[in-house]
């Protein structure tokens, strides 16, 4: 599905964070938004994601622009989203986490795509962990695990592999390459990770509140 963003702009109180930021990522395109902490990544994914508002400028999601009030039913109908902080639910196992995302997206579960994910991302043998009980690196992988069971039509990953060392990172990017791919999903991922660009043909980097691509 395309994405467009278009001359976005973004202040926290007097800190200016985006300066009219326009892309565009084409249907099953794979963007990476490279940029160091602080430049504004997470803002720029929260705003393409509906989760938080921009001062100006506009997102749209295939033909519709999205926003926080409309936010909610674009992400369900087309997104699947890797937050940074991942935001698993912790009183839920791994499994109970990815079937949770799947029935709120589509009214029902895939216990066989569910397993067969989780032994792709080398987490199988901690299915029935809960969260607090997994490593970061882990508990990353079943936030990947959470986004890919969805078959999202735009996937979104904030910082996909900071926690993760050399091989997993290796893995995963492929991974997430591969699942977009399979799911025929458009891709953007977020990073301040130079070692993820080898394995995009596009890549974005966002400075100063700007892009250069
Ligand atoms: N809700 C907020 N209120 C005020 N300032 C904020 C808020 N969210 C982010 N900021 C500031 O905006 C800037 C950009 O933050 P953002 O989280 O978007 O950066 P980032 O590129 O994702 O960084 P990192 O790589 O560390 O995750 C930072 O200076 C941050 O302190
Ligand atoms: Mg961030």
């Amino acid at each position: 599905m395309q994405l467009t963003v278009s001359k976005v702009g973004k202040t926290y109180d007097a800190q200016s964070v985006l300066s009219g930021i326009s892309f565009e990522a084409a249907d099953e395109e794979r963007v990476l938004l490279l940029g160091p902490s602080g430049s504004g990544k997470s803002t720029l994914l929260n705003i393409i994601c509906g989760l938080q508002s921009a001062d100006s400028g506009w997102v749209s999601i295939g033909s519709e622009a999205i926003s926080p009030s409309n936010g909610d039913v674009i992400r369900k109908r087309n997104m699947g989203i890797i937050f940074q902080t991942l935001r698993l639910v912790s009183a839920l196992s791994v499994k109970a986490n990815l079937a949770l995302a799947q029935k709120l997206q589509n009214g029902s579960t895939d216990p066989a795509m569910i397993d067969q994910t989780l032994e792709r991302l080398g987490i199988a043998n901690r299915a029935k962990a809960r969260p607090f009980e997994l490593s970061q690196g882990e508990a990353q992988r079943a936030a990947i695990a959470r986004a890919l069971v969805v078959r999202p039509k735009i996937l979104i990953a904030d910082e996909p592999t900071s926690a993760l060392d050399h091989a997993n990172t290796q893995t995963v990017a492929e991974l997430l390459l591969e699942a977009a791919n399979d799911a025929g999903a458009t891709l953007l991922v977020a990073t301040h990770d130079d070692r993820l660009k080898a394995h995009f043909e596009r890549t974005l980097t966002l400075s100063d509140g700007r892009l250069e691509s």
